[in-house]
């Protein structure tokens, strides 16, 4: 039996609150304008949160909230350094927080790893990872968009070189096949600005 990538929740492991991923986000010197995208990013996952669980499948709030504000912890220092900013982001939480599910939905915010068997987008869409990817997608900057608005951004932005495109193409595939499913599984995917659940920051 091969190991999976889903595991059960232990309690010994913390959950940040909002307050320490902000300080998170000040000790790994987040950018402003990612700190906006990623409270958007968390206000759109906490509203599909509440629709993954009208749809049968609950999710805890604290790790959502959590994982979304901490899904671009890297991102400022791979616009200056490069690198794969799900990875040492993903590192950098797990170090921070020793919580694996979090780091878990960080690492696979970009690309999903699994397209057979049990994990695969297709059988299970309302997972953490999933949601925070998908409600990544939806937010361009910190606005609310489609996922054909939010591509085709990526492409000017990143798509400089053919390896870059054929990279963004197959991200925007995967998260047609995340908005299918989640369809499929009974989950409303359409969103209004005026929808978002709100956050308290102070
Ligand atoms: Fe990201």
């Amino acid at each position: 039996m091969l190991p999976l990538l889903t595991f059960e929740y232990n309690d010994t492991w913390k959950v940040p609150t909002m307050q320490e991923c902000f300080r998170l986000w000040n000790k790994y010197q987040m950018m402003p304008h990612i700190k906006a995208h990623c409270l958007t990013v968390a206000r759109t996952a906490l509203t599909f949160a509440k629709r993954f669980e009208l749809a049968g499948h609950p999710l805890r709030e604290d790790l959502v909230l959590a994982s979304a504000l901490l899904h671009d912890l890297a991102k400022s220092y791979t616009i200056y350094y490069g690198g794969d900013h799900a990875g040492l982001g993903a590192a950098w939480v797990m170090q921070e927080t020793q919580n694996p599910v979090i780091a878990q939905a960080v690492i696979a915010h970009v690309l999903w790893f699994f397209d057979e068997g049990e994990l695969a987008i297709d059988k299970n869409p309302c997972t953490l990872p999933i949601l925070i990817s998908y409600a990544d997608k939806r937010v361009q900057h910190d606005k609310i968009v489609s996922l054909d608005e939010r591509f085709a951004d990526l492409i000017k932005r990143y798509g400089t070189t053919q390896e870059k495109i054929d990279l963004i193409n197959i991200n925007y595939e995967q998260s047609k096949k995340m908005e299918n499913a989640l369809i499929r599984f009974g989950v409303d995917i359409n969103l209004e600005p005026k929808q978002l659940v709100k956050i308290k920051t102070k």
